[in-house]
């Protein structure tokens, strides 16, 4: 067995239990892309500062092409030497290019390494969630558009409350993954700097060019102390978060979805491309994805705080336990992804049940505009509340709605009722009065998706605010 890079100092080989604990290479392999573009960066920026001649510099980047298209072709070997990703790039190259392959390190440790390494990665992950989140948004507006005057029971409690539409509902999913988009623009904006030239700790006394290197590697600025460059992981935990976040919405999203397409609820089929069968029940079709929405989400909140648990009380600078920023990371990354993808596919699946829908805004959910009715006539709220209440209390015995009521029975509750009122109660009517901005008037909810829409399209333009 070859000795690892670092064996100048050591006469034992490693214990195997150190290997096994010590060694990240099992899940940091897909750091390959980011870490040649560090490196290519990093031989660029050694060449231009005299450390490097050009002849040595074209060798390291004709090898690094060579390792990268290993990786891409599937053939790359790991050795039992590799520690980490990092490790088996250089030992690769320099098996491929010999000398110039030794002086790749030059002025470089690991721990600056590996923290520009996971920012490249943080901001390609987050390019791509934004990217499969802002697909989800323009269906979400699509559909809104045309469910903006479609009736639907908004609930409190779970229990009917008052009319609003679907277009309504289904954009106050888009409202709350709207946020998330930005909080993930947020995570980029923090994640976009460059900790390369921090060395293992203190910096270094090579005139290195960290302006250089960041702006080859799409850095938007430098970090600004080389002792936190290296150990501070707050992008990791901001992206957590925001993972987290999103996941918790999809969760949200999927639970609602669950209990519309339940026999009870039925006001969505799902399609049997997203929905399973039972291997006893002939008749089950399961909404399997919809629960692992929300069942996803709990192990996205175990990566945050998880790792948050990992930091807390680490001293300066970097600390082994940092390598345990990546599994997290990743797995909140590719679990968020898999969410978006699912909720996309739950959308494109949907039939709606618009008229079950319709049936559904009954039961005195016509009450409260009832009680509005009375007080626009000039009645105390709480007067108006009263009396509307004995009369639901009233069409609920006779097994009947507020509107179908008599009108002298209904004056012998409420003196200042009139048919007018009444016939108000139409449930299109009651929509269309709820004009304010955030509203459900089928109006205000097709201005919304409009300008929601237009936001989309303009973010995607420039994805994350310029920065
Ligand atoms: N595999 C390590 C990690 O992921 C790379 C940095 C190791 N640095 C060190 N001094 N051992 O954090």
């Amino acid at each position: 067995m070859a000795d690892h890079l670092w064996s100048g100092r050591f006469s034992a080989k490693p214990a195997a239990a150190l290997d096994a604990i010590n060694k990240s290479i099992a899940f940091d392999l897909r750091l390959w892309p980011q870490d040649i573009e560090g490196s290519r960066a990093h031989a660029a920026m050694l060449a231009h500062i005299g450390l490097l001649t050009t002849d040595e510099r074209d060798a390291i980047l004709q090898g690094l092409s060579a390792v990268r298209a290993e990786f891409e072709a599937g053939t790359f070997v790991v050795h039992d030497e590799d520690e980490d990703i990092h490790m088996a790039v250089e030992r690769r190259l320099t098996e491929l290019v010999g000398e110039p392959g030794k002086k790749l390190h030059t002025g470089r440790s690991r721990n600056d390494q590996v923290a520009t390494d996971l920012r490249l990665f943080a901001r390609d992950a987050i390019d791509d969630l934004s990217c499969r989140g802002r697909g989800v948004l323009l269906r979400l507006t699509e559909l809104a558009v045309a469910h903006a005057a479609d009736p639907l029971p908004a609930y409190t409690h779970l229990q009917r409350g008052m009319p609003t539409t679907l277009g309504h509902h289904l954009m106050a999913w888009a409202a709350m993954l709207w946020r998330d988009l930005d909080r993930l623009a947020d995570a980029r904006r923090r994640a976009n700097i460059s900790p390369l030239g921090s060395g293992a700790c203190v910096g270094s006394s090579f005139p290195l060019d960290r302006a250089l290197t960041a702006d080859a590697l799409g850095f938007a600025g430098l970090t600004t102390n080389s002792l936190d460059g290296v150990s501070d992981r707050d992008f990791v935990c901001d992206l957590l978060y925001a993972c987290a976040m999103m996941a918790l919405h999809l969760s949200r999203i999927g639970e609602e979805v669950v209990l519309w397409c339940t026999q009870e609820f039925a006001f969505l089929t799902l399609g049997d491309a997203v929905t399973t069968g039972s291997s006893m029940m002939p008749n089950k079709k399961n909404p399997d994805g919809a629960e692992l929405l929300r069942g996803k989400a709990g192990r996205v909140l175990g990566d945050l705080v998880g790792f948050m648990a990992t930091l807390k009380g680490l001293p300066l600078t970097y600390n082994k336990d940092l390598q345990e920023d990546k599994e997290p990371l990743f797995d909140a990354v590719d679990t968020l992804r898999l969410g978006l993808d699912m909720t996309m596919a739950l959308l494109e699946g949907a039939t709606f049940h618009t008229e079950r829908m319709r049936a559904a805004c009954s039961q005195g959910v016509n009450a409260t505009d009832f009680c509005e009715a009375l007080v626009r006539a000039g009645l105390p709220l709480r007067t108006a509340h009263h009396q509307t209440g004995r009369l639901v209390a009233l069409a609920f015995a006779r097994g009947s709605e507020l509107q179908d009521l008599p009108l002298d029975e209904v004056r012998s509750v409420a003196p200042d009722a009139t048919a007018e009122m009444l016939a108000d109660l139409q449930v299109d009517r009651l929509l269309a009065s709820k004009t304010l901005l955030g509203g459900t008037a089928p109006e205000s909810v097709r201005k919304a998706a409009e300008a929601l829409r237009a936001a989309l399209l303009e973010t995607q333009t420039h994805p994350h605010g310029g920065a």
